[in-house]
């Protein structure tokens, strides 16, 4: 089911055509159908109810809007900076119901998510124990801790999102883990509350996820041993999503895979445990499309070039993991299909978002480019001084504008010129 379909040969939001919110607000421009986002939010808590917890990874698209429509579902959040805590709370999300992942934590987002009173910190390091411990004395307050831990397996995805080998820079190793832990028991303004790992990113296989907690499963009962008693096992975010031929496990399928796991860690050992996950793009990756005008088609001897209105600096994914998503013009009509690169204007030969593609386009027609919604405008830039698209939210048949289209004065707001 998708809540971007074609009635009467025109692509809708929910109940509202694109030509006319192309029309109203202008392109390139991110829409997004709120019932996506919340039916997608659904699938993840129908099948983890409390005291399991569902935290959103803010990331992957932080629009004040739609952290506001998770927040009002009873959301926790998984965020990676002070801005990201800012913006939760923002929206009406609740503190204790967030917890802060992050590799390089700076003080002042401690000192600022100790004040907040969020509900964990997952600590990438010793240094972050004792930086974190530190800091939670000085205010007189306790932190809640979990240890972020490299499971070392390989989540098969691109390289630039597998963040659980033991190359990569994330989490403390296994063989440092126990040590780690008996670091955290002693040191004052701590309290352990979890485990944490998160292996990857657009995951399509279960096997990883598993073998991943099978090693935090016995890490769990090694800290047992030794009197550390584990209350959660956060095991991140990283399901996968459909953008073109993948076929990544259903939500329910993949839920119930782990919590058959902790369940049968609960029969051997008597302990229970719950369960945090932290989706980002299983939430909103679909509920999301990039509106895009084409410029012109231009042909040489081997291909075609549509030339769109959007580029590399409103979705980056194409140029930057060579990620495909699906495009289509938003009328269904008949015509000469070209075939060819779709591109945008940034003066980069990386500029595309799709290559290689067949479709029936002109001049003036409408494009939609799928699997927007996450990692879409979250990772958009400025670059080619080209202001950032406005964001839209649809629901049913009315649309409100998230974001604003930013201005060219906004392109030097905080610049300044010599005296
Ligand atoms: N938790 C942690 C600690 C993470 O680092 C991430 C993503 C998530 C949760 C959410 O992962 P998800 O469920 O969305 O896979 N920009 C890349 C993805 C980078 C993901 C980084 N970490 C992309 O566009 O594919």
């Amino acid at each position: 089911m998708s809540d971007f379909e074609f009635k009467n040969n025109v692509m809708h939001a929910e109940q509202v055509p694109l030509p006319a919110l192309a029309e109203h607000y202008g392109t390139p421009l991110f829409v997004y159908a709120k019932a996506t986002i919340e039916r997608n939010w659904r699938l993840f808590t129908e099948h983890l109810p409390p005291p399991h917890r569902v935290c959103y990874a803010v990331k992957a698209n932080s629009n004040l809007a739609v952290l506001q429509t998770l927040a009002r579902l009873g959301a926790g959040f998984d965020v990676v900076s002070g801005g990201e805590i800012a913006r939760v709370l923002k929206a009406g999300g609740k503190a204790e119901r967030i917890v802060f992942s992050g590799v390089a934590k700076s003080d002042l987002e401690i000192e600022e998510a100790l004040q907040a009173g969020i509900g964990q910190f997952n600590v990438e390091s010793v240094t972050e124990l004792e930086q974190i411990s530190r800091i939670a004395v000085n205010k007189g307050v306790t932190a809640p801790v979990s240890l972020r831990v490299n499971p070392d397996v390989d989540a098969k995805t691109h390289p630039y999102i597998a963040t659980g080998l033991e190359r990569n820079k994330f989490g403390i190793a296994m063989a440092d883990a126990l040590p780690a832990y008996e670091l955290a028991q002693r040191l004052p303004g701590l309290t352990i509350v979890g485990v944490d790992c998160h292996i990857g990113s657009q995951l399509t296989e279960l096997q990883p996820f598993l073998d991943a907690m099978d090693r935090m499963l016995a890490l769990i009962s090694e800290l047992a041993e030794r009197n550390i008693f584990i209350k959660h096992l956060d095991m991140g975010g990283g399901l996968g999503v459909r953008y073109q031929g993948e076929t990544p496990p259903p939500v329910g399928d993949y839920i119930q895979a782990l919590l058959f796991k902790l369940e049968q860690y609960r029969e051997q050992t008597g302990r229970e445990l719950a369960l945090y996950l932290e989706p980002g793009r299983a939430i909103v990756a679909n509920a999301g499309i990039l509106l895009t005008r084409v410029q012109s088609i231009k042909a040489n001897k081997i291909k075609h070039f549509v030339m769109v209105d959007a580029g590399m600096n409103d979705l980056l994914r194409p140029s930057l993991y060579q990620a495909w998503h699906n495009i289509v013009n938003v009328e269904n009509k008949l015509g000469v299909a070209v075939q060819g690169d779709i591109v945008g204007p940034v003066c980069e030969t990386g500029d595309f978002l799709g290559q290689d593609r067949t479709l029936i386009a002109e001049a003036g027609d409408l494009l939609a480019v799928h699997g927007a919604g996450a990692y879409g405008f979250a990772m958009s830039s400025n670059y080619n001084s080209r202001p950032r698209p406005a964001e839209v939210l649809v629901s049913g048949e009315q649309h409100f504008v998230v974001r604003a289209r930013e201005t060219r004065e906004d392109l030097w707001r905080t610049e300044t010129l010599l005296p």
